[in-house]
């Protein structure tokens, strides 16, 4: 099994971390570990797993997460993700939707160690090649999360899973809308230190509400693993990931946005001849210029334009012109 580095990676986000998300992240970033969208266990056997899981080569290292609560399923689903070439099957244990509580998965079954280790024990020996990972909160509505997740990780790793992403805050499964979790419950990144340092053989990923690449850093400098950043990450594409290559490799090349822009177009024009829309592949693109001069023109021109019937390339195109127009004024 290839060993993955997971020192850096971009979060699983519904509706963002598309494969046309990914392919932008991949060009940012030679090395961050990218996740997929949640895909549930039952859409992948019962629906169109093909073009559920179609990626493109240059996103590995590619995590695909799933979600589920029923072994067999689960083992079927990682048998699926394997043949489609994924680096990693991740298991979804913190999203807190109503949706997903109804299936009996994600966040809710911080209160079923025991079933979360059948679960990864049944994809483990499903696996063909692909490392199984989890990625969890600290704990669910009154749970202790000091008491519990120790617990949780020690008996969802006691069969040989060994990577945990820990979003660092509990969810509240009733009262809060799936944002709002992303938000209220405080974040304790003490907690998830100090399950590393009583357990150094695991592997321990922070995530939630990292804001910089720099603080992502600072984290992991003080004992962890890696950090996992999601929403900075998308809405701020080039601070995040352009930086991150240098936790992987010395002498990295930091590609400018207009290069990227341009190793885009090919790819937007092949999504294009094949049926696609503009706006599926730019809605991803309109934070390359957060932060700096041109942001509200860049992402204006895309979305008054890129949604339109026949928008091509060209609108990227001049969306670029206009953003240079506006910084060489400014300068
Ligand atoms: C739009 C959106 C969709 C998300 N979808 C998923 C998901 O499918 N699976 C999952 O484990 N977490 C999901 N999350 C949570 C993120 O993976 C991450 O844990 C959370 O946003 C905290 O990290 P951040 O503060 O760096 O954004 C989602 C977050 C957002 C903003």
């Amino acid at each position: 099994m290839k060993r993955i580095n997971r020192t850096f990676s971009v979060a699983p986000m519904m509706d963002w971390t598309d494969r046309h998300c990914r392919y932008l992240h991949r060009l940012i970033s030679k090395n961050v570990l990218l996740y997929t969208e949640m895909v549930t266990a039952p859409a992948l056997i019962h629906g169109d797993a093909d073009r559920l899981l179609e990626f493109n080569q240059s996103e590995h290292p590619i995590a695909l997460q799933i979600g589920g609560s029923h072994p067999n399923q689960l083992a079927q689903a990682t048998r699926l993700g394997c043949e489609a070439g994924y680096d990693e099957i991740n298991i979804n244990i913190g999203c807190p939707s109503d949706r997903v509580q109804f299936g009996r998965f994600g966040a809710c079954l911080m209160k079923e160690p025991e079933l979360v280790s059948e679960c990864v024990t049944a994809m483990k020996e499903a696996s063909t090649g692909a490392e199984i990972t989890v990625k969890c909160r600290i704990g669910v509505d009154d749970q202790e999360p000091k008491r519990i997740l120790p617990d949780f990780i020690d008996k969802v790793s006691q069969n040989g899973v060994s990577s945990f992403t820990i979003h660092a805050r509990k969810a509240w499964l009733s009262g809060l809308s799936p944002k709002q979790n992303r938000d209220v419950p405080p974040l304790d990144y003490e907690l998830v230190h100090e399950i590393k340092k009583e357990r150094p053989e695991l592997e321990i990923i922070l995530n939630g509400g990292l804001q910089t690449f720099d603080q992502a850093v600072h984290e992991i400098n003080k004992g962890l693993d890696g950090a996992m950043i999601g929403r900075t990450a998308y809405h701020n594409p080039m601070e995040i990931l352009a930086n991150a290559d240098s936790l992987f490799e010395t002498n990295t090349n930091k590609k400018s946005v207009n290069k990227i822009i341009d190793e885009m177009l090919p790819y937007i024009q092949n999504h294009l001849d094949t049926g696609g829309r503009l706006n599926q592949i730019t809605r991803h693109m309109l934070g390359l210029f957060s932060g700096q001069s041109g942001a509200k023109i860049w992402k204006r021109t895309l979305s008054d334009e890129a949604h339109k019937k026949d928008a091509g390339v060209e609108v990227v195109q001049n969306a670029l012109r206009n953003v240079l127009e506006k910084q060489n004024n400014s300068e």
